[in-house]
C-alpha cells in the first residue's frame, strides 16, 4: 500500500460548543422565502434546486435523541432560478413524526440508541422502528423520495414538498421493504440515464436486491430491471457503487448481536460491533442490462477498515470479466460508535478514527485486491460530477476537516485531481461547518469542472445556517446565502435542474 507524505499537525481551531450549536430543534417551516447574499452574487446560470435531508428535530420534552441520526427527517429546499434563490424546508410527515408531535414526547426507539422515556423495562421487546426518512433526497419521476435505509421511502410533492405518503413505487416494494438511501444515477451507460438502486434483507444470509428505474420521458419513476442474490454472513450495506458492468458493494466485517437491543439496553445500530482482524469482502454483482447479466456475483477479499460512503468506481478498459474494477472508498479503521453513556453532543473526536479516501484495485481475473491511499485529511460525503458516475472522474469534491490530519468536524469543501494529487480548498473554519458538497454542472458544460458547487453551512458566528455557492473549477466563492433558519448538521442532499 502506497502512503501519502508525513502529517503535518496544526492547533485545532474550532470550538466544540460552536459545532454542536447546530444540534437544536428547527421550529418553523418556510415557504419560498427569498435569500439576498450577504456577499458576491447569484450566478444567473443556475436553474434548478438544490434538495437536502436531514434530522430536524432532535429533543421531545426535556429529551434527547442518543445520536442524531435519529431525529426526524426535514426536507430543506432552494430553487434558483433568474439569479435569485428562495428557501423552503418542511418536515416529511411520517407516521412516528405525527404522533410524537401530537403526544409531544418520544414514542419510538432510535435504530442508533434512542430510547423511549421509562427506561430499559419500558424499551425491551418493543421492535417497533420509526420510519424517519432523514437520510436522502431524491427526485424519481413525479415524486420527490425521502429515502431511510430500513424501510419505504416517503414520496413528497417536489415543489410545496408536502408529503404524499409512503410509497411502494407502484408496487415494485413490498410494504416495510428495505430501499437503500444511496441510490446512484448512471448517467447514460447503457442508454437513458438510470437511477440504479439497491435494498438489503440482513441476517445470517443476507439478500441485496438490485434495482433499475428510469429516469426521464415518459417512463420515468418505471422499474427497468432488476436481480436478487444472496451472500453468506449479515450484511452493512449504506451505499455501493456502480460501473457500466457491476454494481459493487463492501461488505464490513461487523458482527451483529440482537441481544441488547431486543432487551432495550442498545439501539440496533450500537449492537453492530466490528471484527477486528477479519478482513471485509467486496461484493460484485453484475448489472442486468449489462452483457455480464447472467453471471453470478462475485466475492473478493478486502483489506481491513469500515466504508460508510464510496465515491465512486470505474473499470479499466476492456473491465467486462476479467480487467480491473477501481473503487474510490472512505475508509475508517473502526466502525466509529456512540456507546450507551455518551452524549453525542460531548464527542471527544480524537476518539474516534478518521473517514480518508483509499483506491482499491480489484483485479478481476487473479482476485487480488490492491489498495492506495488518495486523502489522508479527514473526509466524508465525496462526489464526482454527475455525468462521471461509474466512468473514471479527474476530479473529486469532498467534504474535509480544517486539519490536515486528525479526526475532527468537517470545516472546509476540497477539491481533488485524482489524476495529478492537486488539491485546491475552500474553508469555512473556524466558526463555519460544512455539510456536503453537491456538484452542479454547468448546462453546456464543456469540461469535468464546469459549474459549481452548492454547500450548506452551520454558521456558529450567527447560530444560523448559509447555503454557499462555489466554482467548481477553482474553489472560488461566488455567493454566500444566510438562511432565516437554523439546520442542524444533515446528511445527503441532491441537485434537481430546470424548472418545475
Ligand atoms: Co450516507
Amino acid at each position: 500500500m502506497t502512503r501519502l507524505a508525513p502529517p503535518s499537525p496544526r492547533p485545532l481551531d474550532y470550538s466544540r460548543a460552536d459545532w454542536s450549536g447546530a444540534f437544536r430543534n428547527v421550529l418553523r417551516e418556510l415557504d419560498g422565502e427569498r435569500l439576498e447574499p450577504s456577499s458576491g452574487s447569484i450566478p444567473p446560470e443556475i436553474e434548478g434546486c438544490l434538495y437536502r435531508n436531514g434530522p430536524g428535530r432532535l429533543e421531545r420534552a426535556g429529551q434527547w435523541v442518543h445520536h442524531p441520526f435519529d431525529g426526524d427527517g426535514m426536507i430543506a429546499a432552494v430553487r434558483f432560478a433568474d439569479g435569485k434563490a428562495r428557501f423552503s424546508n418542511r418536515f416529511v410527515r411520517t407516521e412516528g413524526w405525527q404522533q410524537e408531535e401530537q403526544e409531544g414526547r418520544f414514542l419510538y426507539r432510535g435504530v442508533f440508541g434512542t430510547q423511549k422515556p421509562g427506561g430499559w423495562l419500558a424499551n425491551a421487546f418493543d421492535l417497533r422502528m420509526k420510519n424517519i426518512a432523514n437520510t436522502h433526497v431524491v427526485r424519481l419521476g413525479d415524486d420527490l423520495l425521502a429515502l431511510w435505509e430500513a424501510s419505504s421511502p416517503h414520496a413528497l410533492d417536489p415543489g410545496s414538498l408536502e408529503t404524499r405518503g409512503v410509497t411502494l413505487l407502484d408496487g415494485v416494494l413490498q410494504p416495510g421493504e428495505a430501499f437503500s438511501a444511496h441510490p446512484r444515477f448512471d448517467p447514460g451507460h447503457h442508454g437513458a440515464r438510470r437511477m440504479v438502486t439497491f435494498g438489503v434483507q440482513a441476517g445470517p444470509r443476507s439478500r441485496v436486491r438490485l434495482m433499475e428505474f428510469a429516469v426521464d420521458g415518459p417512463d420515468a419513476g418505471r422499474l427497468l430491471a432488476e436481480r436478487s442474490d444472496s451472500f453468506p454472513g449479515f450484511a452493512f450495506l449504506h451505499d455501493f457503487a456502480i460501473t457500466p458492468n457491476w454494481a459493487v458493494f463492501m461488505q464490513n466485517a461487523v458482527a451483529f448481536n440482537p441481544l441488547p437491543y431486543a432487551l432495550g439496553l442498545k439501539g440496533a445500530a450500537q449492537c453492530l460491533a466490528s471484527k477486528p482482524g477479519q478482513p471485509g469482502q467486496f461484493w460484485l454483482i453484475p448489472r442486468p442490462g449489462s452483457p455480464l447479466a447472467d453471471q453470478a456475483p462475485r466475492r473478493l477479499q478486502a483489506p481491513e477498515g469500515f466504508v460508510f460512503h464510496h465515491l465512486n468506481a470505474f473499470e479499466e478498459p476492456d473491465a467486462g470479466e476479467a480487467g480491473t474494477l477501481v473503487l474510490d472508498s472512505i475508509v475508517y479503521a473502526d466502525f466509529p460508535s456512540v456507546g450507551p453513556g455518551t452524549d453525542f453532543r460531548q464527542v471527544d473526536f480524537d476518539s474516534l478514527p478518521e473517514g480518508q479516501l483509499r483506491r482499491f484495485r480489484l483485479d478481476l481475473a487473479s482476485g487480488e485486491v490492491c489498495a492506495e491511499d488518495l486523502e489522508l485529511r479527514c473526509c466524508e460525503f465525496a462526489t464526482v460530477a454527475p455525468s462521471r458516475v461509474g466512468l473514471q472522474a479527474r476530479h473529486a469534491w469532498m467534504a474535509v476537516a480544517e486539519r490536515e490530519r486528525g479526526n475532527d468536524p468537517l470545516q472546509a469543501i476540497e477539491k481533488l485531481d485524482l489524476v495529478s494529487g492537486e488539491r485546491r480548498l475552500w474553508s469555512a473554519a473556524p466558526r463555519g461547518f460544512v455539510s456536503e458538497p453537491v456538484m452542479v454542472p454547468a448546462a453546456d458544460a464543456a469540461a469535468e469542472d464546469d459549474g459549481w458547487v452548492l454547500v450548506l453551512i452551520w454558521n456558529a458566528a450567527r447560530s444560523a445556517s448559509d447555503l454557499v455557492i462555489l466554482r467548481a473549477g477553482d474553489l472560488s466563492e461566488q455567493a454566500v446565502l444566510p438562511l432565516p433558519l437554523a439546520i442542524p448538521h444533515g446528511l445527503h442532499g441532491s441537485w434537481v435542474p430546470g424548472s418545475l
